[in-house]
């Protein structure tokens, strides 16, 4: 067991705008990698994008532009949102770069020489004055006529190079067998492994008629297509295959968080393509659902898609830690998920209501009753038990949550105790203690465990909302770099702890 921890996102195809559903999966990797870097555990986040292909290079043709220009000015788009969106990745990859190019042609080589890829040729269906292969099931729709031209589709022979996926799927299989938390979730497991028992054929990785790609080494009338030169930028990007590969030795394997739309080629072309070059399996490749929209899927023509000006404009009202919290609550990890502007202010309040309110009053109350400085706490009641019992267990609730994925319970439980302890202080009403100076003492236990409790949900959040759980518990003047999460979270503030002034986390919209 290596103790460092290496998290990706699909690089993603740059023909258009980051849209919410790019914006999810790198918003899931970055609170799983804070997560991680906060205990201490040295770790590397990497997001990209897929440059080379058919979908680029037919966008490029239609914009009229050179397809470097076109991801050019796309995969700039992604990397600034990532910095605007305070996204923490370690590198950004383009597989157009040199260093992409280089590595992947190695990569080839070897699997040439180990003698899994072989010449082959590719049969279907042919739009001629499109120069390019369509599916079975477009051209049955179109009546095997070209949806351009509507000129018949001809059956078109051309050589192709395969990989030799047949031979390492019984090793495939067998691995995710044993491995029951390798594919996440659960049901998308089964799926790959019926599918996978049905048998799968060779792999065609090679187009003669695309020019977009990196060639294939030992024949350059061939370009690599898709699969190989995208799956492979999870190592290549960490020096695989170069003079400097130290990253990729301390890094992989690695963790990698996909759509559900892309499980079975992360689920079996990448492990066989990492069987044939003799590397370990990812640690565990995690399928998140996909994003609808008022209960329907996003379209342009209904106007419903969630496109950058609207990510935009909710974080501009709310805050872009309270857009994360809403992306990591809205569902389970692995279901289907729904944006409505209903779910998004439960979630807003949420945040404002329960934590933001606790911390708000938990200090107020400190600086006014005791100039700032924590009392001593005497529990005596079961109801401090309770709360007590209910600030201990978040330490081992939070990590049991990331580390199955239940990241939105990780999103939810550190609220549940803030519910709590506000429950507990409307229940306890320290404003009537501070009355009564008989009280004193039963009032420093109501300020020290609402405090505790409030130090440990903020603490808590920080993989999720880096910004506003930073802002609170430097309310509550805690030193986050003092020591790992676990650590913050179940250490308790000591008596006579000076606060700071407090100030609304989640200030109302007006
Ligand atoms: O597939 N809901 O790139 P891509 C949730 N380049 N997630 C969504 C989504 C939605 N409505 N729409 C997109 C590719 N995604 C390949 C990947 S990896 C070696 C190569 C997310 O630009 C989801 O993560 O089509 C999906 O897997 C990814 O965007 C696909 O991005
Ligand atoms: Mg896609």
């Amino acid at each position: 067991m290596s103790n460092t921890f290496y998290i990706t996102t699909p690089i993603y195809y740059p023909n258009g705008e980051p849209h919410l559903g790019s914006v999810y999966t790198t918003v899931i990797c970055d609170a799983v990698a804070r997560y991680h870097r906060l205990q201490g555990e040295p770790t590397y986040f990497l997001t990209g994008t897929d440059e080379h292909g058919q979908k680029i290079a037919k966008t490029a043709e239609a914009e009229g532009i050179a397809p470097q220009a076109l991801v050019d000015r796309y995969s700039s788009i992604f990397e600034n949102l990532w910095k605007e969106l305070k996204i923490s990745n370690d590198d950004f990859l383009r597989t157009t770069q040199a260093r992409h190019k280089d590595a992947v042609t190695k990569i080839v080589e070897k699997m040439v020489n180990k003698g899994d890829i072989y010449l082959g040729s590719y049969e279907g269906w042919y739009d001629e004055g499109q120069e390019q292969f369509v599916t079975e099931t477009e051209a049955k729709n179109s009546e095997y006529k070209s949806v351009i031209s509507g000129k018949p589709l001809t059956r078109y022979k051309e050589p192709t190079y395969f990989f030799r996926l047949s031979k390492y799927v019984p090793a495939v299989i067998s691995y995710i067998e044993q491995h029951d938390d390798f594919l996440l979730p659960q049901n998308r497991r089964n799926e790959v492994l019926s599918k996978l028992r049905e048998g799968v054929a060779d792999l065609s990785v090679s187009r003669a008629t695309l020019k977009w790609g990196i060639a294939m080494p030992h024949d350059p009338s061939h370009v690599l297509y898709v699969w190989i030169d995208a799956l492979t930028n999870y190592i290549t990007a960490l020096g695989y295959g170069t003079a400097d590969d130290s990253l990729f030795k301390k890094f992989w394997p690695g963790t990698h968080v996909i759509g559900k739309d892309i499980l079975w080629f992360h689920a079996v072309y990448w492990p066989a393509m990492l069987l044939s070059l003799d590397l370990p399996f990812p640690k565990q490749i995690a399928a998140h659902g996909w994003w609808t929209a008022d209960g329907k899927k996003m379209s342009k023509s209904l106007g419903n898609v969630i496109d950058l000006n609207k990510i935009r404009a909710v974080s501009t009202a709310h805050s872009l830690d309270a857009v994360r919290y809403y992306l990591l609550r809205a569902a389970p990890f692995g279901s289907d998920l729904d944006w409505s502007e209903q779910d998004f202010s439960r979630s807003f309040n949420e945040l404002a209501n329960v934590l933001g309110n606790l911390l708000n009053r938990t200090l107020n109350m400190i600086n006014k009753y005791r100039s700032g400085v924590l009392p001593a706490a005497k529990p005596s009641e079961p109801i401090d038990h309770d709360l007590i019992t209910r600030t201990r267990q978040l330490t081992g609730a939070i990590s049991n949550a990331y580390a199955n994925w239940q990241l939105q319970d990780a999103a939810l439980l550190p609220i549940e105790l803030a519910r709590a302890a506000n429950g507990y202080i409307d229940a306890t009403r320290p404003f009537s203690l501070a009355k009564d100076p008989a009280q004193s003492e039963r009032l420093d236990t109501v300020l020290n465990l609402s405090a505790q409790a409030t130090k440990t949900a903020l603490a808590a959040l920080l993989p999720i909302l880096p910004e506003k759980a930073a802002a609170g518990l430097q309310q509550l003047n805690v030193d986050l770099n003092a020591k790992p999460l676990s650590q913050l979270l179940s250490d308790d503030l000591p008596t006579g702890h000076q606060m700071n002034p407090g100030t609304p986390l989640f200030p109302r919209v007006v």
